[in-house]
């Protein structure tokens, strides 16, 4: 009897078999930590590997931006078909569901408005606040080339600290002043310094060329989508970007200042999740106004 048992424990505790651990489906976001991979696991999907972050932080310079006058009326209903929000805490706290379970992305820089020179950001949160407020990541606008270029890098370093401290992801968002040409180049650099700096992921623009970039860049880009274009312009940038290596859109004005915004988010979502191409995605989204 005592054989017989000894056999099944063994049958019970795998002796002989390899622990199995999945590796992390993030680029060069192998070697982070637990608690850190599982807030971007709440960001990125693991399926796709990819995101579509609804951006509508847009008020912390330039106020209550055209489709932003009511969150609560025109954002609220969309969070279903982001993969992440990302936002100022004021808007979080004043007008987004607790229930919300995805990831949330904390503007986490700010100062100046569209009245005065925008690169001249401090950190605006303290980590503290970023876990109080369940942050999955925290945004940092970096001015590459800009006039306080070493101020925004420091912002970055700074919040990579505290983020790595306790597992919160940062995210540097690439911001092209007037005098910088938005070409591969630019993109190339900005993006290249924020990662060797220590960016979690990195939000850049898309540009021709775009591959070069991806492929410089050692963690996860997300593209940003700019003022609004037509429908399918919007959706062929986010098809490019994907195919060329982007992991995922950070889309704002294409989406709530569409003229239907649910449509809109979930026809981007059919390009950068399901690989649909621009065509199919427009299909979709004549079919969803319908
Ligand atoms: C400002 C930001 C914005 O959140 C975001 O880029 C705006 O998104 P969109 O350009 O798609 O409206 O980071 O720099």
């Amino acid at each position: 009897m005592a054989d017989a048992e000894d056999i099944q424990d063994a049958a019970r505790f795998h002796v002989g078999v390899a622990h199995r651990s999945e590796p992390f489906f993030l680029k060069g976001c192998e070697h982070l930590d637990w608690g850190i991979k599982n807030r971007l696991a709440n960001i990125f999907d693991p399926t796709s590997g990819r995101t579509v972050m609804l951006a509508f932080d847009h008020g912390y310079f330039q106020g209550p931006t055209s489709g932003l006058e009511r969150i609560d009326l025109d954002i609220v209903p969309l969070a279903r078909y982001a993969d992440t929000l990302m936002l100022t805490r004021g808007i979080l706290r004043t007008s987004i569901p607790p229930s919300y379970n995805r990831g949330i992305v904390l503007r986490a820089t700010g100062g100046p408005s569209i009245l005065k020179e925008l690169s001249n950001e401090e950190i605006a949160i303290s980590i503290e606040e970023a876990i109080r407020l369940n942050a999955a990541a925290m945004a940092v606008q970096v001015y590459i080339g800009g006039e306080y270029e070493t101020k925004s890098i420091h912002n970055l370093t700074r919040l990579v600290d505290a983020g790595n401290r306790y597992g919160i992801a940062t995210l540097a968002v690439t911001a092209v002043g007037r005098e910088m040409t938005r070409d591969a180049r630019y993109i190339r650099l900005a993006t290249r310094i924020c990662a060797e700096l220590g960016a979690t992921y990195v939000k850049t623009y898309y540009v021709p060329g775009f591959e070069t970039v991806t492929a410089a860049c050692p963690v996860p880009i997300v593209i940003a989508g700019g003022k609004k274009q037509p429908e399918l312009d919007a959706l062929t940038m986010a098809y490019n970007a994907v195919q060329q290596g982007a992991s995922g859109v950070d889309m704002g004005r294409n989406i709530f200042q569409a003229d239907n915004p649910a449509a809109m988010i979930q026809a981007v979502r059919k390009v950068v999740h399901d690989n649909a191409t621009p065509q199919e995605a427009f299909d979709l989204l004549q079919q969803l106004k319908g």
